[in-house]
């Protein structure tokens, strides 16, 4: 089973669901949503993910039908096709031919459509550069999660955990162009090699900065080797001028560097990083800190040992 919440956008479904349940309620119980994905469809109801199903092509674009039971709606929305369904009776079909998406349903039904699109092309690049170095085997997932979670302690916005999430597993995209053995160097950079390390962060803000819309998520990734105190790069900025995203994916980079293989890092328990990481005063923003702390207490397993080299660890 996963420790955590695997991404921000569990509680986007939850919003929605719990809108259009409430929306609905006169017409119809039991509500499940559901979008396209490749040849199948996708779905939620409020007990969580439904298994992908493939449905007739009659139920899409026809308005309101009966389906296994269900009363059925296709709606547009984001060019991309929804279907919602309930448990209601036959003289219900009516009440659903003339209802309509309401206003504060869409702004999550159009996150998720967004998100879902962003997140299948990012899990895509990411695994190129896993593929590079074994380095990079699941760090780009685990920072995630963690970032995440940390973001959900510190009680951000859906839209503000999106950016995290998003930024958080494109924070390394920079070091692309790297060449293999500079990412495998067991032993310390020197002054050269050090600089093309750096650059990484420039570079991945630059590649994201192309893409519309996505220009918070540059910044993030832009900051995530900032240091509190003045002196992380590129630019060296201070406490309150880091975006709060980028305190965060530095926190959770580190935190999975020192409790996951790296070939200068070694194996210890969460709370011996934990504790290394709050002792390099200044290094890292402490309410983040805390956060981290108060989700591995919540989580208990502060005492234990990451295991590594498992895919379902984070
Ligand atoms: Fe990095």
């Amino acid at each position: 089973m996963k420790p955590l919440e695997l991404s921000c956008i569990t509680g986007v479904w939850k919003t929605a669901l719990g809108i259009l349940n409430e929306n609905l309620a006169a017409i119809g119980s039991d509500l499940q949503l559901w979008f396209p994905w490749g040849g199948i469809w996708r779905g939620h109801d409020r007990n969580g993910i439904l298994p992908p199903t493939d449905f007739p092509e009659e139920l899409v674009g026809s308005g309101v039908s009966r389906f296994g039971g269900r009363l059925w709606k296709s709606f547009s929305l984001n060019n991309t096709s929804w279907l919602i369904s309930l448990r209601a009776p036959v003289s219900a079909s009516c009440g659903m031919e003339q209802w309509e998406l309401p206003a504060n349903a869409e702004e999550s039904l159009k996150m998720l459509t967004d998100f879902v699109r962003l997140e299948c092309l990012l899990g895509l690049t990411m695994k190129i550069l896993e593929n590079q170095s074994r380095e990079h085997v699941g760090h780009w997932d685990r920072v995630r999660n963690f970032s995440v979670a940390i973001s959900g302690e510190l009680g951000l916005s859906q839209r503000e955990l999106a950016d995290i999430e998003l930024a958080a597993m494109l924070h390394d995209i920079g070091k692309i162009g790297l060449p293999d053995e500079l990412l495998e160097l067991a032993g310390p950079l020197d002054e050269e090699e050090r600089k093309k390390v750096e650059a990484h962060s420039l570079i991945g803000a630059a590649m994201i900065r192309e893409i519309p819309g996505m220009e918070m998520i540059a910044e993030i990734v832009l900051g995530h080797h900032e240091s509190p105190d003045g002196s992380g790069y590129p630019r060296g900025l201070k406490l309150e001028e880091i975006h709060l995203g980028s305190l965060i994916i530095a926190v959770a980079d580190s935190f999975d560097a020192m409790t996951h293989y790296r070939p200068y890092a070694i194996e210890r328990t969460y709370l011996e990083s934990f504790n290394e990481m709050k002792n390099e005063k200044g290094k890292f923003a402490p309410e983040v800190m805390a956060a981290l702390e108060r989700v591995l207490k919540r989580l208990g397993i502060f005492e234990s040992k990451p295991l590594v080299g498992r895919s379902e660890d984070w």
